[in-house]
């Protein structure tokens, strides 16, 4: 019988596992995209025996897929078992379960525990041999987060490639995993019509928002240590900037796409100290060169919520300023927010095209009218694109037209989880989706500025009201006379978002 690969999961009993890489599998092997003999191994200090560890991974399928087919349930548990590794013993039991007669065969490590412990399981793999590949691959999936800052990234680097190879590692940012993250490339490289105007010369800022509706409920222990630059900016938002920039890469080769994704990182303009210092407190007063470049905030109650320490300075909000000093983009701001207890859960980056050299439908009664595309990461995933249109009757009264694409409209194969589709990537061997370490490393270098001048308190921390989209301080981070957009859940309901 041909062995398929063996996926063994570091922190099996843990919040991750249960919500997200279990369901993701039940969905894999449901669509018979797993090669066939598969086994999962889960581990933990404490844990399951091995009936009850099945009987978890159920619960866990069940949760997510409430009419699972209880026969094809029992089957898709029966390839599980759970090895338990008290703290400080070796890795000898993991090394007899995975492969009792001596040949493991192909072989994943999915570190689902808290980051602390990423280098030492792989040191401990190593030690005991199971990262050679004498007689199948071994790969290491590694989650987010990936440092605290540049140093612990530098170090977490380097013990992880004293351990096994960099091409056996595989960086975790789930937003790539993200169709409509995937979708960007897709629709950037096969439409002539866009590539043509994608650069300076007719994009004037690209907006990108990732906004949550919730506050940090039970994960206030955590994120109390992290803040939004750290949780979203340094991995997801940089990711979806590198899309939108990149350069169209020589073809799909994980490689060629991942060095375009660097030579972004690359060409990211340093921020100037002086930006990051106490920003001018009046939005009317600042304008002109010398304006914030990173603004954070704070929802207002953060310090009330569970798990926050006292006199806590960490961040909920966090805007920037992005320039990319390239041919493409020089000149052109990228300006991010991030945020918590925004008005809607929302991820979308609105590219804001220049207005017509010459204004030819002057007309009071028209809005002025400017080609935006909006691509919607989620929710409602699709795109829109806004142009003007003449109105109906005399004169020439302009409108502005919102064209749209709806994901939900598309028959056929349902979007996919995007733990899905990185693990069968992962399985198949393909790192494009995931983080490179040279790239990681690159974006703590681009952060580390903002972190330490945060740390050294010279930047104020603006407070805004839950359910609003961020401090008012933010403003000064757009072009004059721009506005933020201000998303519905609905992608074509923009500007009357009734829900
Ligand atoms: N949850 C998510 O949605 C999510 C999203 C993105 C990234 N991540 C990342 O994924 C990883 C796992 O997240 P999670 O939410 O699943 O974490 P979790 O529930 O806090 O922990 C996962 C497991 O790790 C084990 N563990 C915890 N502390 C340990 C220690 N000191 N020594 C040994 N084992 C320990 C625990 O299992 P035992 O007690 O059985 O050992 C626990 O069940 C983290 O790095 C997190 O940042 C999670």
């Amino acid at each position: 019988m041909t062995r398929g690969p063996t996926i063994v999961i570091f922190g099996a009993s843990g919040d991750l596992a249960r919500r997200k890489l279990i369901p993701a599998l039940w969905h894999l092997a449901a669509r018979g995209r797993l090669p066939g003999h598969f086994r999962v191994i889960g581990t933990g200090r404490t844990g399951f025996g091995q009936q009850a560890y099945r009987e978890h991974v159920m619960d866990a399928v069940r949760a997510a897929v409430p009419d699972a087919d209880a026969a094809q349930l029992q089957g898709f548990a029966a390839a599980f078992s759970f090895v338990r590794m008290p703290e400080g013993v070796s890795f000898h039991a993991l090394r007899e379960a995975l492969s009792p007669d001596g040949q493991c065969g192909d072989c994943i490590f999915y570190l689902a525990v808290p980051p602390s412990l990423y280098s030492g399981i792989a040191a401990g793999l190593a030690e005991l041999g199971m990262m050679d590949e004498k007689d199948g691959y071994r790969r290491l999936i590694v989650e987010k987060p990936f440092g605290y800052d540049l140093d612990s990234a530098v170090a977490l680097q380097d013990a992880l490639l004293s351990c096994c190879r960099e091409d056996q590692i595989y960086r975790i940012d789930h937003y790539l995993g993200k169709e409509t993250v995937q979708n960007i490339l897709a629709f950037r490289f096969s439409n002539a019509l866009f590539e043509s105007v994608w650069n300076r010369n007719y994009i004037d800022w690209v907006e990108i928002t990732a906004a949550e509706e919730l506050g940090v409920g039970k994960r206030g222990g955590y994120y109390d240590t992290a803040g939004a630059l750290r949780d979203m900016v340094q991995n997801h938002m940089m990711q979806l900037l590198a899309l939108v920039a990149m350069e169209p890469p020589v073809n799909l080769n994980p490689e060629s796409l991942r060095n375009e994704t660097q030579k972004v990182f690359q060409s990211l303009r340093p921020f100037e100290r002086a930006s990051l210092a106490d920003p001018v407190p009046s939005v009317h007063e600042a304008c002109g060169p010398g304006r914030p470049a990173c603004i954070r905030g704070r929802y207002r109650g953060y310090l009330d919520e569970a798990g926050i320490a006292p006199g806590s300075t960490t961040e909920t909000w966090v805007g920037a300023r992005i320039f990319i000093d390239n041919w493409r983009w020089g000149g052109v701001p990228f300006v991010v927010r991030t945020g918590k207890k925004m008005p809607v859960r929302v991820t979308e980056i609105v590219v804001h095209f220049k207005r017509t050299p010459h204004i030819l439908f002057r007309n009071s009664a028209s809005p002025q009218v400017s080609n935006s595309l909006i691509i919607r990461i989620q929710p409602d995933e699709g795109l829109l694109l806004t142009l003007g249109l003449k109105s109906p009757g005399s004169g020439f009264g302009l409108q502005q037209i919102p064209l749209h694409f709806h994901y939900r409209e598309l028959e056929g194969t349902p979007l996919s989880e995007a733990y899905e589709r990185l693990i069968l990537d992962c399985i198949n061997g393909d790192p494009s989706l995931f983080i490179r370490g040279d790239a990681v490393l690159a974006c703590w270098r681009f952060v580390q500025p903002v972190l330490d001048a945060w740390t050294g308190g010279e930047s104020p921390l603006a407070e805004y009201a839950p359910g609003s989209w961020g401090p008012e301080l933010g403003d000064l981070l757009l072009p004059p006379g721009e506005h933020w957009r201000e998303p519905c859940r609905v992608l074509s309901e923009d500007g009357v978002c009734h829900l």
